[in-house]
């Protein structure tokens, strides 16, 4: 990312969350603040929508992730867990539609500075009020200690947490990745969601030069693609940093699941996965 400005590629997740309430009635996840803090029409989401074919394996991708890891954390909630973290929140509204909000939940909002300035320029200007559960905490993960940051914010660290993490890890380097799952374990019970992204061969044919095409206008914004894993080494890698449960949902199983719910979705296979992971 470039140090003063906003994560470009959150305006893409957003955009798909958005064109997900439009064209498919957000029947895999139901975001009524989607539209709001986007402050874009809806001509100019469908035009985003309708742009390329990667858009509506995107958007199905995008609107599952998000369910995937709400669904985890509501069974978390239940079990009892009171901490959640959204670590590289961009646009995400969970804290605008947190359904306990009568518990006792803090939901921390962990995004680099500029991301979060840009985020609340977006809530005021959409006059969406900040819920008095979260605790907004600016972060740069490659540079700032995570762990300081949120203790510092009032994150205990002797309570479990539940940790999302939607669309951050591709961007981060191995290290930075490394020290932040290192950071999770070392909190009793703690649990995680994040999406990582396979190497290009991963990808359906068809969609691997649109895949390379989209890297290089990335790399050009300043966002880098920094890391893939293979499914075994994302096991090892998750194993050695204290994870001992996971569930790595493919992109196959994704589109069986919610596949029927997305109009028009294009034939084809994204290299992305989702992790569940228990420490
Ligand atoms: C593709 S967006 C995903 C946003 C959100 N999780 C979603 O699904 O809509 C990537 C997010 O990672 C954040 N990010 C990328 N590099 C970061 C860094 N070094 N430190 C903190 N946040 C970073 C960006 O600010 C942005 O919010």
């Amino acid at each position: 990312m470039k140090p003063n400005e906003p994560s470009r590629t959150a305006l893409i997740p957003a955009r798909q969350r958005a064109a997900h309430q439009v064209l498919d009635l957000g029947s895999i996840l139901h975001d009524p603040f989607a539209m709001k803090i986007l402050g874009e029409d809806e001509k100019e989401v469908l035009q985003f929508a309708n742009a390329h074919p990667l858009a509506s394996l995107g958007r199905l991708f995008n609107a599952a992730r998000s369910r995937i890891a709400e669904d985890a954390l509501s069974r978390a909630v239940e079990r009892g867990v009171r901490q959640i973290v959204i670590l590289g929140a961009g646009l995400d509204t969970f804290a605008l539609r947190n359904p306990d909000g009568a518990l006792e939940i803090r939901i921390y909002e962990v995004d680099h500075p500029a991301t979060q300035a840009w985020k609340l320029e977006r809530l005021a200007e959409a006059q969406i009020a900040l819920p008095p559960w979260l605790v907004l905490v600016p972060v740069d993960f490659e540079r700032d200690d995570v762990v300081e940051k949120l203790v510092a914010a009032g994150l205990q660290q002797n309570s479990p947490a539940f940790f999302t993490w939607l669309g951050v890890v591709p961007y981060l380097t191995q290290d930075a990745i490394g020290r932040t799952l290192d950071y999770m374990s070392s909190i009793q019970d703690s649990e995680v969601v994040f999406d990582y992204m396979e190497p290009p061969e991963a990808f359906s044919e068809g969609l691997r030069q649109l895949e390379k095409q989209r890297t290089e206008q990335l790399e050009k914004i300043g966002e880098r693609l920094a890391s893939r894993f293979e499914p075994a080494g994302i096991a090892a890698f998750l194993r050695s940093h204290g994870f001992c449960a996971i569930e790595d949902i493919g992109f196959q199983e994704i589109a069986s699941r919610f596949g029927h719910a997305v109009q028009g979705l294009t034939p084809g296979h994204l290299g992305v996965r989702v992790v569940h992971a228990k420490h």
